[in-house]
């Protein structure tokens, strides 16, 4: 008897663990069917029949891939772990950017660290060419342990990044107090690692350990939910969702926790005064 309900437990949580993980599989869409590697030749792989995408750095060159979409508008989900380890002097950045001159650009960056030391959340946003809006962050988990979500939510009103669903920062349109706001370019998404020992870890003062190299980030369940641009838009749904019902009392715990800078109160940068949007966006 003891068996036969052993043998049943453990059957069904097989099961479970199936059906879980096909349902992981049929909801992201496949590496190779929506990205492009653009650098690094083989230092950047597709793996596990697209389920998986690695890009890694070593002395010679970083690499990168691309979306082969543009995107006008869109939530963006991607699950990233980091370079584990001594990631001192790397950055991992991941980012929807638009072409041509004026640009527009909204910007996850993750600068490493050295081992047990905390890697830092870095944001920015463009618009029309004008960026100069950091934002910087410490995550409430170890980065480079597991996948964590990363989301750029980007529509005519807002812009939100999200960490595992929580909203760490939020840009609405302000263009009614006249700051630009980007609508009106699509954007890819890009994602590369490289070197920046010269300012990423404690502002240039710790140097890339190059014994440790290669040193790789991880990439799985890529997602848009958003419109192909300049056409065949596969699912605007979430246009008339608006403001997609951000948790403010979140991003306040993140802003109030875990900020680490915010341009809107740094006066020494700004000792004239701040730009017009601080008024709106600073908690
Ligand atoms: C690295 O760790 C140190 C010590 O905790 C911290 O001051 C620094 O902000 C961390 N991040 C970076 C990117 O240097």
């Amino acid at each position: 008897m003891a068996s036969l309900s052993r043998f049943i437990v453990v059957m069904c949580l097989a099961i479970s663990i199936l059906l879980a993980s096909s349902m992981m599989v049929s909801s992201a869409a496949k590496f190779n069917q929506e990205l492009d590697i653009t650098w690094g030749n083989d230092r950047a792989k597709i793996l596990n029949d697209g389920a998986l995408l690695t890009l890694s750095l070593d002395k010679v060159s970083g690499s990168g891939f691309q979306s082969k979409n543009q995107y006008l508008f869109g939530k963006i989900d991607m699950q990233l772990k980091l370079v584990p380890g001594n990631s001192a002097g790397t950055v991992t950045a991941y980012y929807l950017f638009s072409q041509g001159s004026a640009h527009d650009e909204i910007d996850f960056e993750f600068l490493g660290n050295l081992s047990g030391d905390p890697y830092t959340l870095h944001t920015n946003l463009y618009s029309h060419g004008k960026g100069e809006r950091e934002q910087q962050f410490r995550l409430w988990f170890d980065p480079a342990a597991d996948f964590h979500t990363y989301s750029i939510l980007w529509n005519p009103k807002i812009i939100v990044f999200f960490v595992d669903g929580t909203p760490v920062r939020e840009f609405k349109n302000m263009e009614s107090i006249g700051v630009p706001y980007p609508k009106n370019q699509p954007m890819r998404l890009y994602s590369s690692i490289w070197n920046a020992d010269d300012w990423a870890t404690r502002g240039g003062l710790i140097k890339t350990d190059w014994t440790q190299a290669p040193f790789t980030t991880s990439y799985a369940n890529f997602k848009a939910d958003a419109c192909v641009w300049p056409s065949g838009a596969t699912s605007c749904g979430w246009l008339s969702r608006e403001s997609d019902a951000i948790n403010l009392e979140r991003l306040k715990w993140v802003q109030k926790n875990f900020m680490i800078y915010n341009y809107c109160t740094d006066t020494k940068r700004f000792p004239h005064g701040f730009p017009p949007e601080c008024k709106v966006t600073a908690i």
